[in-house]
């Protein structure tokens, strides 16, 4: 796909360091010894490195000699990152004990590292799941500046070429925030306009969804949508966005035409946002089955700084692209 190769070549012109909490996990291995063959980023793993190095030797990779290994049990910066998790967390109460104990876990340590300035994004999730990869970063790293929420978008390639940007789309959120209240979903949209941008290459014409266009229909459900509209238009007043829109309006020129003649992006929409998770994650993964559209994600957006999360049924493939696209958001966040 050209779109990743673009992001492949801006992850090399400007070096991130990746932390990868999993160090033993095979495919995240695999990964990064393509990803420094490739001389994509600096790779960070975390674990005991002789474990690693004899799991690598099995796995006949050659290049894990060049990244940084640290074991978390045993590195100079072990005090340092607990005094920093204790200052972080002391609102919620964390006693010394607590932080000695989460220090040393490999997801909390990544998020440690990169607050700490000594690491640009981090990949996980081949062995943890969502939540356990989610919360350390939800609670250390946090929102970017101005959001408060984080949500999870697909990048979508579909083999229908008339839709969307050549058959390319973000959808958003389909995998973070359960129920997104009208604010909530106004930063999703924001959130996925600069996904658009930073890793899409692309102008976002966004369509928030419902089962309604334009006031075709009324419900508590559908205000959500359009109080949303208005919130994200203040935040973000040249934003082309538009909603609520049905997914066909969003998609169909014909079909715009008749539903929202008026509307700048009914038809042409590359920005797909819906109204809650279950909505998104359903569409998601019914595009990527029934509509052969390839999906690439999640990708977390929102973030203070770059964590994603992967699939416990991950591909070697799906790891060196997450890799490459959190590269390109640390470049994004730095700007
Ligand atoms: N945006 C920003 N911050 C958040 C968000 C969010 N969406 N959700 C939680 N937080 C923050 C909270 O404010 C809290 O911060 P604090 O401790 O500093 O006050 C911290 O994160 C922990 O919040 P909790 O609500 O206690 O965290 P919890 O562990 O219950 O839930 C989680 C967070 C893991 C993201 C949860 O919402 C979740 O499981 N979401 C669904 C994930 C999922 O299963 N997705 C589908 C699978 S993925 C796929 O199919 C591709």
């Amino acid at each position: 796909m050209e779109l990743l190769q673009k992001n492949v070549q801006r992850a090399k012109a400007n070096k991130q360091r990746i932390v990868l909490p999993e160090g033993l996990e095979p495919r995240t291995l695999q990964a990064a010894d393509r990803i420094i063959a490739d001389g994509i980023a600096h790779i960070i793993l975390l674990g005991n490195p002789a474990e690693i190095q004899a799991k690598a030797a099995e796995l006949g990779l050659k290049h894990i000699d060049q990244a940084e290994i640290i074991d978390p049990q045993n590195h100079a910066r072990r005090e340092a990152y607990r005094d920093l998790l204790m200052e972080l967390r002391k609102a919620k109460g964390m006693t010394r004990e607590q932080a000695d104990e989460l220090v040393v876990n490999p997801l909390y340590l990544a998020c440690l590292m990169i607050k700490s300035g000594d690491a640009d994004g981090e990949v996980a999730g081949a062995h943890n799941t969502t939540g356990n990869v989610l919360r350390p970063a939800l609670q250390l790293i946090k929102t970017r500046p101005g959001l408060k929420v984080v949500s999870g978008a697909f990048l979508i390639f579909s083999p229908l070429k008339e839709y969307g940007e050549n058959g390319f789309f973000i959808f958003a959120d389909c995998a973070v925030t359960p129920n997104p209240d009208s604010n909530e979903l106004a930063q999703i949209a924001i959130a996925s306009a600069d996904t658009a941008r930073s890793i899409g290459d692309m102008e976002p014409r966004i369509a928030l969804l419902s089962y309604s266009t334009k006031g075709s229909a009324k419900s508590e459900m559908i205000d959500k949508v359009t109080e949303a509209y208005k919130i994200a238009k203040e935040m973000a007043p040249d934003l082309l966005i538009d909603g609520e829109l049905q997914a066909d309006a969003a998609i169909v020129s014909k079909i715009a035409e008749l539903k929202a003649p008026e509307s700048p992006v009914a038809g042409k929409a590359n920005v797909l946002v819906f109204p809650n998770l279950e909505v998104g994650n359903v569409a998601y993964k019914l595009v990527e089955r029934l509509g052969r559209a390839t999906a690439v994600g999640p990708i977390l957006q929102g973030m203070a700084a770059p964590v994603n999360d992967l699939s416990r049924g991950c591909s070697v493939d799906d790891v060196y692209n997450v890799i490459t696209i959190t590269c390109n958001q640390a470049i994004a966040a730095k700007k």
